[in-house]
Formats: C-alpha cells, sequence, structure tokens
C-alpha cells in the first residue's frame, strides 16, 4: 500500500496545506499528514495545537492520518515504511531550500522519494507566517485557512497580549 507523508511545521494550517494534502490524498492509499520541527522557526502554535488543527482540516479526507514526531523525518519515514514524501512548492524562492531538503533526505533514506506539487495560484501568496502577521493585529484571514479553524486561530492569536506574541512571529 503506498503512502506519502505530507510534512511541515503547520503554524498555523493554511489554505494552501489543505490543498496539498487533499491533492496527495487522491493520489495514494494513505496519507501521513505530519507536525515536525523546523529547527529555524519559533513556532507560535503548540505541537498539540498544530496536530488538532490538522486533524480538524482533514476529518474528511478518510486516508489521512495526522502524526506528529520531535525527530528526523528521514527517521520517521523509514519506521512508518513510507515510499514518498510530499511537499507544495508556491514558487521559484521555495525551490533551492526544498530541494535542498529533499537531496539530504535522500540520503539519510534512500529507499524514500521527494515529489513537490505546484501550489494553486490563489495560494501562492500564502504563508502562515503572514496568517500570524494578519490575525494577530485583528485583520481577516478568512480567505487563507480553513473554516473549520479559523476561530481556533484567531482567538489564539487575537489575545489581549498581542504585543509579546508579536515579538515571537
Ligand atoms: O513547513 P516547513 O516549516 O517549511 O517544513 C519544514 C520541515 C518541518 C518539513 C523540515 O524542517 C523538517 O523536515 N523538519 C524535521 C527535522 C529534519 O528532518 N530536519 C532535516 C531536514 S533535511
Amino acid at each position: 500500500m503506498a503512502t506519502v507523508i505530507c510534512p511541515g511545521s503547520f503554524d498555523p494550517v493554511t489554505n494552501g496545506h489543505r490543498d496539498i494534502i487533499t491533492r496527495a490524498s487522491g493520489m495514494f492509499e494513505n496519507v501521513i499528514a505530519l507536525v515536525v520541527i523546523n529547527v529555524s522557526k519559533t513556532p507560535a502554535f503548540t505541537h498539540e495545537e498544530r496536530v488538532d488543527m490538522l486533524r480538524k482540516v482533514t476529518a474528511d479526507l478518510p486516508n489521512v492520518k495526522v502524526d506528529s514526531y520531535y525527530g528526523l523525518l528521514a527517521d520517521y519515514v523509514r519506521e512508518s515504511g513510507a515510499a514518498v514524501i510530499c511537499k507544495g512548492l508556491r514558487a521559484m524562492s521555495d525551490f533551492e531550500y526544498e530541494f535542498q531538503m529533499a537531496l539530504t533526505n535522500k540520503k539519510l533514506v534512500p529507499e524514500a522519494d521527494t515529489i513537490f506539487l505546484t501550489t494553486r495560484s490563489e495560494n501562492m501568496y500564502l504563508n502562515s507566517s503572514l496568517v500570524k502577521q494578519i490575525a494577530l493585529f485583528g485583520g481577516d484571514i478568512s480567505e487563507f485557512v480553513p473554516p473549520e479553524v479559523l476561530g481556533d486561530i484567531s482567538a489564539r492569536l487575537c489575545a489581549p497580549n498581542q504585543k509579546e506574541r508579536g515579538e515571537q512571529l
């Protein structure tokens, strides 16, 4: 059974992430949407919150399972037996970073390959950092995140201690 892993920090999950996971679920028998640590980023949401949000937005996709891992993606891939890692590509600006990770993961776990799905044009400009900034200052993020998690994100970021949170983004 072909399994694909869609990894990310999902801080928070956006329409772009959901689109990539949905499209992967149409191509593979099993999809694991995996919350992993990006050591270059300080997350605004806890690991558990991100898993919870991802579960909400994939609840209607029966072949998608959500999991989380504190470690190397390559180790998880090997342990799960998955043959494919799937990532979204928005623009050329993503390419170098994604290519570097794909090549590194190929070294670490040669039995798996990374594939890329190009983003839909409406999600090209979208990323989690922008969503956080907009929400933090009370802007409307309803066009950028799945409706199932709109309330969670707004409630969490539009808090009275906005300034402190802004310093973390
Ligand atoms: O959504 P992101 O933050 O762009 O995803 C990057 C992520 C989390 C997939 C990447 O940082 C990752 O794989 N982290 C797990 C730790 C790891 O394996 N690092 C080496 C990557 S070659």
